[in-house]
């Protein structure tokens, strides 16, 4: 058990939105066809000027003050994303240096799991001795996706959410988690050009190497079976029943995946956080969005227990449960 708890939050999204119906006008798909498969009904896109650095700093900045918090006293920056602003340096030197931070810091790549990863990694310091650790999931999935692939470009949008996780004599921290990542699945979800495998060149860029391919039924057929199973392993960690949760705070990736994910654990929809109709899949980003959206509006209240669970490339899965509001 870590004594620890999230004592601070906050969220940012781009202005610009993108409907179903702006997609539409572009590639062959309908606003029909798009709610009824995902879910979605719009999402946000970063301006130029916005990069997971910047959605990232003004989330945490807004996480800090809630907290009360000076940037002097952060003790160590966590960011997951697979949007980095550049291959190098790591997303968090820029984040950082825009909140004025000159502490540790480095980059968490597990995709739309990476959130849950970050409580998990950001907990276990707690236990190691830090006191204050900021963890931040931020996205611009816009830059990586294929505007002409209808099967892909309805999907994603960007944003970030951020916590700052304190060490906290009455938190219970959390009360259990699960882990995992299946690589042999990997290729069915990737940027395949851009890396050390297959260096950019003009052959790949030709071939649109650099956007985010995947083989989407086979991916969601094992998000089903990644969640149910990951989030059913952290109950019993927990030595919770999950008629005791009080809310589901699933990766929003497709509704359909949420529904069925969420049926076969018993989280109906009065139980389970959802917000991928505003929001797309904003990978690392989407559970923070969605928690902190329904800590904001009061629907998670002091000490309820929340379930999140996350998956994505990789193939990753992670699962966390918290009480919220103890000892923050
Ligand atoms: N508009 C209209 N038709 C479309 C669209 C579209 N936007 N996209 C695909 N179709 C068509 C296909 O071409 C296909 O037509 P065909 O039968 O003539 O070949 C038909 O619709 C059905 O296609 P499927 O791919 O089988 O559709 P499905 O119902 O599976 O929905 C989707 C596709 C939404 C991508 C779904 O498979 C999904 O959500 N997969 C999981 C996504 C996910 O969870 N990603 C995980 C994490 S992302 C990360 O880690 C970064």
């Amino acid at each position: 058990m870590i004594n620890c708890g999230i004592v601070g939050w906050g969220t940012a999204v781009p202005e610009a939105r993108m409907t179903n119906a702006d997609l539409a006008a572009r590639v062959e798909t309908t606003d029909a066809w798009i709610i009824e498969r995902t879910g979605i009904r719009e999402r946000r896109v970063a301006a130029p000027d916005e990069t997971p650095a910047t959605l990232g700093a003004i989330a945490a900045g807004r996480a800090l003050e809630r907290a009360g918090v000076a940037p002097a006293d952060v003790d160590l920056l966590i960011v997951a994303t697979v949007t980095p602003d550049q291959p190098i340096p790591h997303t968090g030197a820029y984040l950082g240096d825009l909140l004025g931070l000159r502490c540790g810091s480095f980059d968490l790549n597990a995709a739309c799991a990476g959130f849950v990863y970050e409580m998990v990694v950001a907990a276990s310091m707690v236990n190691a001795g830090y006191e204050r650790i900021l963890i931040v999931g931020a996205e611009t999935l816009s830059r990586i996706t294929d505007p002409d692939d209808r099967a892909t470009c309805v999907l994603f949008g960007d944003g970030a959410g951020a916590a700052l996780v304190a060490r906290s004599a009455d938190a219970p921290g959390l009360l259990g988690w699960d882990l995992g990542c299946d690589g042999s699945a990997a290729s069915l979800l990737e940027v395949p050009a851009g890396g050390s495998r297959l260096p950019a060149s003009f052959e790949t860029v030709a071939g649109r190497g650099h956007y985010l391919k995947m083989a989407g039924p086979e991916v969601f057929r094992r998000a089903v079976r990644a969640v149910v199973e990951s989030a059913t392993v952290t109950l019993e960690r927990s030595k919770v029943d999950a008629t005791d949760v009080r809310w589901f705070v699933p990766h929003q990736a497709n509704s359909r995946i949420i529904d069925a994910a969420g049926e076969r654990l018993g989280f109906g929809a009065d139980r389970t956080l959802v917000n991928i109709d505003r929001y797309g899949n904003t990978s690392s980003a989407s559970i923070p969005l969605a928690l902190f959206e329904a800590v904001d509006d009061g629907r998670v209240r002091d000490g309820d227990l929340v379930l999140c669970s996350g998956f994505g490339a990789g193939m990753t899965w992670a699962s966390a449960l918290i009480q919220w509001g103890i000892g923050s």
